[in-house]
């Protein structure tokens, strides 16, 4: 089942030693079903706390989110996260890394194995399940972390600036990737990234974010129509657009 994700006037502010510090100001976005929506903005303007509090990991100060009609509490397999760093546990096999989330369910282990091979396959690892984190390169890890985060079927994938940490061909092809397991699997996906060209490259519609505290300055749907090539003149089009829209922004920070 898809499921439609609300954010509502969600404000989170932080007890720092120099006082209060808002991350969010009265945040607001709505997320279709299946929808691929990228966010972007300047560094420090709350989109990994933004996420944070989706995944249920910390509380909005004030505000809502709504999943489906009902408030969110806590964590839950419904919503699956894949962060920046590698977050791999490192003395778990690729197997057992992907058998993670299933583990905290009650499920017996045949079908535990069996899901999280299935997902292993999927993100293009058949062969690797029995090697160490230490033994893959880097998009290798992140698309164990991309296995594990899907495994326990959730509809909802939040991703940290995921490729943000791999060089730019691997970056292109998990890019690839990931949108071909999004369109196998329908998920509703929310992409944190620093790079309007991976937006422009995946979004249905990109969401730009103010400077902290984090506001939305505009969401705006991309049309072009898949596969997209990178370097079409919309897709350029669109990348000056969103350019000049995080430039304002920054000179904004600077004032
Ligand atoms: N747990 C925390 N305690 C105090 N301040 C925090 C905490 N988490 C984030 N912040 C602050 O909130 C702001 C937004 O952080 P973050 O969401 O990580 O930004 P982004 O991911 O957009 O770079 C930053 O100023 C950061 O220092
Ligand atoms: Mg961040």
């Amino acid at each position: 089942m898809n499921h439609k994700l609300e954010i509502r006037d969600v404000t989170k502010t932080f007890e720092t030693e120099e006082g209060e510090l808002m991350a969010l100001d009265r945040f607001n976005v709505g997320v279709k079903p299946s929808e691929f929506l990228c966010i972007i903005g300047p560094s420090g303007c709350g989109k990994s706390t933004l996420l944070r509090l989706i995944a249920g990991l910390d509380e909005p100060s004030s505000g809502t989110i709504i999943l489906d009609g009902k408030e969110l509490k806590g964590p839950s397999p419904d919503r699956g996260m894949v962060f920046q760093e590698y977050s791999l546990f490192p003395w778990r096999t690729v197997l057992k890394n992907v058998t993670f989330g299933l583990e905290l369910r009650k499920m017996g282990k045949q079908e535990r194995y069996r899901i999280a091979k299935e997902c292993i396959e999927l993100v293009g690892l058949k062969g690797f399940e029995n090697m160490y984190p230490y033994e893959l390169s880097g998009g290798m890890k992140q698309r164990v972390a991309i296995a594990r985060a899907i495994a326990p079927e959730p509809s909802i994938l939040l991703m940290d600036e995921p490729f943000g940490s791999v060089d730019a061909q691997t970056r292109n092809a998990l890019q690839e990737e990931l949108l071909e397991i999004w369109q196998r699997t329908k998920k509703t996906i929310l992409f944190v990234t620093h790079s309007v060209d991976e937006a422009v490259y995946l979004a249905d519609r990109v969401a730009v974010m103010t400077a902290r505290p984090g506001n939305l300055i505009k969401c705006a749907g991309i049309d072009i129509p898949r596969p997209r090539k990178r370097t079409s003149v919309e897709a350029n089009e669109f990348r000056e657009k969103l350019l000049m829209w995080l430039s304002l922004e920054r000179s904004k920070v600077q004032d």
